[in-house]
């Protein structure tokens, strides 16, 4: 296989959208608030006539990755497709919000790596143990628990949380509308 190169590239893409390309990865754990605080995100950017997607975890698992489950090689495919799906929405021109558990160190270090230094965001949702699981919103730690669901991140599954992320929010101190005003004013200015 060989790659095809195009003439239309990535810098007529951003060109157009008079936006500079970029990924900002949530990552927590399950019931931190990544959703919710990538959503409020986006809609922010919406506002200021930025050209968003935002790819959450739980949906990419209804359609793309939907023959995967929550098995360590399972989580490490979910997060390289979509890495690299991400990367070829960067491609085209877009601000990419992702919001996956994305557990491992070394898979969020793959998918910085798929691109260029400034283009990958790491946004740690620094939710503690207790706090996700005193919420509990799916009922998904009950589950965990009790033994009825394996493998559950935080429980039976490791999070590795990031060392140094360019930005860290912690939901027991703030909303998530405060969460997100705070990522928008660091993310500033977005060109
Ligand atoms: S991962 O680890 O990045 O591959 O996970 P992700 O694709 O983000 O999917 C997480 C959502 O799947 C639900 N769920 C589980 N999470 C963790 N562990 C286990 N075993 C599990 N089973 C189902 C859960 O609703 C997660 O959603 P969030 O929004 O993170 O709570």
């Amino acid at each position: 296989v060989h790659w095809q190169p195009t003439d239309i590239d990535r810098e007529a893409h951003a060109r157009l959208k008079n936006q500079t390309p970029k990924v900002l990865w949530f990552t927590g754990l399950s019931g931190a608030g990544k959703s919710t605080i990538a959503n409020e995100v986006e809609k922010r950017l919406n506002l200021m006539n930025r050209h968003t997607f935002l790819l959450d975890g739980d949906n990419v698992r209804h359609g793309l990755n939907k023959d995967l489950g929550f098995t360590e090689a399972d989580r490490i495919e979910n997060i390289r497709r979509v890495g690299e799906v991400s990367k070829l929405m960067v491609d085209a021109g877009l601000i990419v919000l992702t919001a996956f558990i994305s557990p491992f160190r070394a898979e969020r270090q793959m998918v910085r790596a798929m691109l260029p230094d400034d283009e990958f965001i790491e946004i740690y949702v620094d939710t503690p143990l207790e706090v996700a699981e005193a919420r509990d919103v799916k009922g998904l730690y009950k589950k965990a628990r009790s033994g009825e669901l394996k493998n559950f991140t935080g429980i039976d599954s490791p999070y590795e949380p990031p060392i140094d992320p360019e930005i860290r929010v912690n939901t027991a101190e703030m909303a998530a509308t405060e969460a997100a005003d705070y990522i928008v004013r660091k993310l500033m200015p977005l060109k």
